[in-house]
């Protein structure tokens, strides 16, 4: 799903457009991009890949004497409320040193629009799409690090199942090249497989029933009947697509799904167990399943999340979270996870980057290959030619960069729906302060095109804007008032939501 929806091909891009074009021009009003503002820093971002499709919904200004605390809330809450009710939108944001910053939960919209009834709380589960993808990268390579599998080794000779890795399934130009297929080149997707959600064959029965069961390799073979979209690529730089006509890597739940059975050959043992085993115990994760594999690890329902294709359901929005047909997402796509656990497994990867306790891997080298600097070096497909903004890949990560230069870049992922998971590295202001290092997670759990509004990135501009409150001297200095006051801040904001929402 996340990568039907997050992948903008020109195809897509034509619909939006088609779909979208006109109405997109009366939601126009909002004040011009001005210089120096985060939302200027989101359009030139985007803009070259989107535009005219976005909006600028403009910078919030605060006036000096609102609390840090407030300023997030709103920033949250804003993003939210583009999604017209629909959907609740939860953020947490920690320090480098684990320290909780801050955190919100909004249920936007008037009383009873929402699936789930009011309150959403801090600790509602919820479904993270391809943010799926990190995780399951983040596992093997606890296997890479341990040195039980080598990055070059092939696929078909560590899963031997022609079930599952079927010799027919990378065909490219009337020749087959699935025994080329490495480890890494499924990581960062250089394999050049296929994508089975853009098969039709797979749309139709995937669309006929949403109760369908699913299972991982009914999926492969849909993706097997495909053509790829290059010969397994062994260079340093990017292949060719062929079909978009231009140098990037082709982005495919499809590797994801290979890398599922890895891990479940590698352990003998289901993938949901193979999570448990190597990333929420030794991560302490309490909250995080794969779900319809396993039991729920929560009390607390799953919030729910919406999808609309105008194409396909007119102005009916889907609550994806109610369809047992999203087993087809798989290791790609189909854990479940908290805000809490999500931190806990972003500073599992990024603290291994120094000697201690707190990091998932031991050598240096797997930290290298996983997010040192020169894993990112490829471009993914929704870059088009004509502008790819600064937004690499390495294998289950992106790298994004500010186009303000003093704020450096951020490193995650994202998923359908407007969840993101993300780090931002230590830096420099420009007035010579060193900031330390922050995590971001949330979710907006947003319809991933709203018939109006398209919305594939808004979680950009959630981050963006925080992050240009927290590189501010003066908000610097209000935080270490505020943050010891957190505690008493939650449980009076927990107090409110548990009040009966007012009919308006
Ligand atoms: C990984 O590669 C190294 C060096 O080529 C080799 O010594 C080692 O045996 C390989 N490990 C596995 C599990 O294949
Ligand atoms: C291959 O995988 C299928 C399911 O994908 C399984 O039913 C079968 O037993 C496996 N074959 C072997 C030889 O392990
Ligand atoms: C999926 O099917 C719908 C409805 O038939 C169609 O509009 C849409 O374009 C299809 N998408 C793909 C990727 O084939
Ligand atoms: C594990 O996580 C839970 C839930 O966040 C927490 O209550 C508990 O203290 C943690 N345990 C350890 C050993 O850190
Ligand atoms: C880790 O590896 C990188 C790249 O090979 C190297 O530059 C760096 O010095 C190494 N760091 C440590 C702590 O060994």
């Amino acid at each position: 799903m996340a990568a039907l929806l997050s992948r903008l091909t020109t195809v897509l891009l034509a619909l939006l457009f088609l779909t979208h074009g006109a109405v997109a021009q009366q939601q126009a009003p909002q004040e011009p991009c001005k210089e120096g503002h985060s939302s200027c820093f989101l359009m030139r971002g985007l803009q070259q890949v989107y535009d005219p499709y976005l909006t600028d919904w403009g910078s919030i200004q605060f006036d000096p004497n609102t609390p840090v605390f407030e300023r997030f809330e709103r920033l949250l809450g804003r993003c939210t409320d583009r999604n017209l009710g629909l959907g609740a939108g939860l953020m947490r944001i920690v320090n480098g040193d684990g320290t909780l910053v801050w955190e919100g939960a909004y249920d936007g919209g008037p009383p009873g629009r929402n699936a789930k009834p009011p309150p959403v709380t801090r600790k509602h589960p919820y479904e993270i799409a391809s943010i799926s993808k990190m995780l399951t990268a983040a596992t093997v390579f606890t296997y890479v690090d341990e040195g039980r599998i080598n990055l070059s080794d092939k696929i078909m000779d560590l899963v031997p199942n022609e079930t599952k890795v079927p010799p027919t399934l990378h065909q490219y130009k009337g020749k087959y090249y699935t025994d080329q297929i490495t480890v890494q080149m499924l990581l960062n997707h250089k394999s050049g497989l296929p994508e089975y959600w853009s098969s039709p064959d797979f749309n139709k029965t995937f669309l006929a029933d949403v109760n369908r069961w699913w299972e991982p390799e009914e999926v492969i073979a849909f993706a097997a009947k495909m053509e790829a979209h290059y010969v397994p690529y062994t260079g340093e730089d990017e292949p060719y697509i062929e079909k978009y006509d231009q140098m990037a890597v082709y982005y495919s739940d499809t590797n994801y799904i290979l890398l599922g059975f890895l891990l479940e050959e590698l352990e003998g043992k289901p993938l949901a167990e193979v999570y448990k085993l190597r990333l929420y115990e030794p991560l302490n994760m309490t909250s995080t399943w794969l779900r319809y594999r396993e039991e729920a690890r929560s009390s607390l329902p799953i919030l729910n999340r919406y999808w609309s294709k105008p194409a396909i359901h007119g102005n009916e929005q889907i609550d994806m979270s109610l369809h047992r047909r999203q087993t087809a997402e798989w290791a790609g796509g189909g854990l479940v996870s908290t805000n809490e656990d999500l931190i806990k497994v972003l500073r599992g990867i990024f603290e291994s980057r120094r000697p201690g306790p707190g990091g998932l891997y031991k050598n240096n080298e797997t930290v290298q290959r996983f997010f040192g600097p020169d894993a990112f070096h490829m471009h993914v497909d929704y870059d088009t030619k004509e502008g790819q903004w600064d937004n690499v890949y390495s294998s289950g990560i992106f790298k994004v960069k500010f186009d303000n230069e003093e704020w450096g870049e951020i490193l995650g992922h994202e998923g359908s729906g407007n969840s993101f998971v993300y780090w931002l590295p230590p830096l420099e202001t420009s007035d010579g302060r060193r900031l330390g290092d922050y995590y971001f997670v949330g979710t907006l759990n947003q319809l991933e095109q709203l018939p109006d509004i398209p919305n594939l990135f808004w979680w950009f501009d959630v981050v963006w804007e925080t992050v240009e409150q927290l590189v501010d001297l003066e908000v610097q200095e209000k935080l270490a008032v505020e943050i010891p006051q957190l505690p008493k801040y939650l449980q009076e904001r927990q107090a409110e939501a548990q009040r009966p929402a007012i009919e308006t």
